[in-house]
């Protein structure tokens, strides 16, 4: 992996430290993002100081705004003219309490599915200039069953971390297969690392104490999870699902094709509405999205029938045969008379 451009979100601490880590050892040119300056310039100094390698850079970027993804993309843009890797692990993985961005979106949902959505998409090109490249997020690897609720993604209806984290899971799992389906030139990997001795866990001084006594044979380290991590990007492996010790796992159930598109759509729909109130162009309410979406159901009814009639996103799917035209957005250019509070209805 000698020189292959590397850049990993969440790099600055847990399973994307540790990965980071092995990956310089290997001489990779790395670029970690993260929150916190502090953390992050720390993580830098250690990761080249244990594997002599000075191709290490920090860039803070808080992606629970999408904003700030597109805004890091276009710095990534400008550091690398290719990306051979792309790796998924910032993330919050107990948030006590339904928190709302700045823009109004569901924290773990911002973090953890709309920035990991938007990124991506946002370097599709740069990852295009790389002969074999890999972009790989850290999540459930499939193993969390059940359907999406797409009427509840951001826990408008009811809300707790555990269905939090399940929820965000099952969505990733979604965006998986639907972007091993439009984007066969890149290498996808949903990666569930089981219980880590990492992150949230291990700062709670309560969780620590179990996860190092009782719940030890139970869990992992983030050195284990980052072993995965780098034997899935040294492969050669293909796209799909991945748990502890790099070992296949079958696509998730729930991931037919319609759900899969309905997720695509939904997270088009958020990412267009954001990016266009982040540069003031135009915006749209959201009961006037949830209008024009009531309209299209019936037409589109057979493409999810799973989904109640209410549901606002299940007619925004389109899928493109290019994979990039934003389908989404042209179908909700907004009207004049329909500019009006944005986030009044989040
Ligand atoms: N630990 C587990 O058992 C487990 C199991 C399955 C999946 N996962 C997933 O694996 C990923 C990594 O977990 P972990 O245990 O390694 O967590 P961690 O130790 O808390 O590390 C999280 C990393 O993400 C960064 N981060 C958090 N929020 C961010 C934001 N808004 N913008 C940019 N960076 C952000 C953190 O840096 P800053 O705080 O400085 O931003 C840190 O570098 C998460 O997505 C988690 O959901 C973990």
């Amino acid at each position: 992996m000698q020189n292959q451009n590397v850049v990993i979100t969440g790099g600055t601490d847990g399973i994307g430290r540790a990965a980071a880590i092995q990956l310089a050892k290997l001489r990779v040119r790395l670029l970690l993002i993260g929150r916190n300056p502090d953390r992050g310039e720390a993580a830098v100094a250690e990761i080249k100081r244990v594997s002599g390698n000075d191709a290490v850079t920090f860039l803070q970027a808080d992606l629970s705004l999408v904003k700030n993804v597109q805004r890091a993309a276009q710095q990534i843009r400008e550091t690398f003219d290719r990306l051979d890797v792309l790796a998924h692990c910032a993330g919050n993985l107990f948030p006590r309490q339904r928190t709302l961005t700045k823009e109004g979106v569901e924290l773990s949902f911002a973090i953890q599915y709309a920035a990991r959505f938007v990124l991506t998409n946002e370097l599709l090109d740069l990852l295009r200039t790389a002969p074999a490249p890999q972009v790989l997020s850290v999540a459930g690897g499939g193993t969390i069953s059940g359907k999406v609720d797409f009427d509840n993604l951001q826990g408008e209806k009811s809300y707790g971390f555990v269905e939090a984290i399940k929820t965000t899971s099952r969505a990733c799992d979604l965006l998986t297969v639907e972007q091993i389906a439009r984007y066969p030139e890149i290498t996808f990997y949903n990666y569930g690392p089981g219980l880590v001795r990492s992150g949230q866990i291990v700062k709670n001084p309560v969780m620590r104490l179990l996860m190092n006594t009782v719940g030890r044979p139970f869990s992992r380290s983030a050195e284990q999870a980052a072993n995965d991590i780098v034997a899935l990007v040294r492969g050669p492996y293909a796209s799909g699902f991945y748990v502890s010790s790099a070992k296949r796992n079958d696509a998730p159930e729930s991931a037919d094709a319609a759900s899969c598109q309905t997720m695509w759509g939904y997270g088009q729909t958020l990412a267009a509405k954001l990016s266009a109130a982040a540069q003031h162009v135009s915006t749209v309410s959201l009961a006037a999205l949830r209008r024009r979406s009531a309209r299209r159901s019936n037409a589109s009814a057979s493409i999810c029938p799973s989904l109640g009639t209410s549901s606002p996103w299940r007619p925004t799917v389109a899928r493109d045969p290019s994979g990039e035209t934003n389908a989404v957005a042209a179908h909700f250019t907004p009207k004049e008379t329909e500019v009006q509070t944005f986030f009044s209805d989040f």
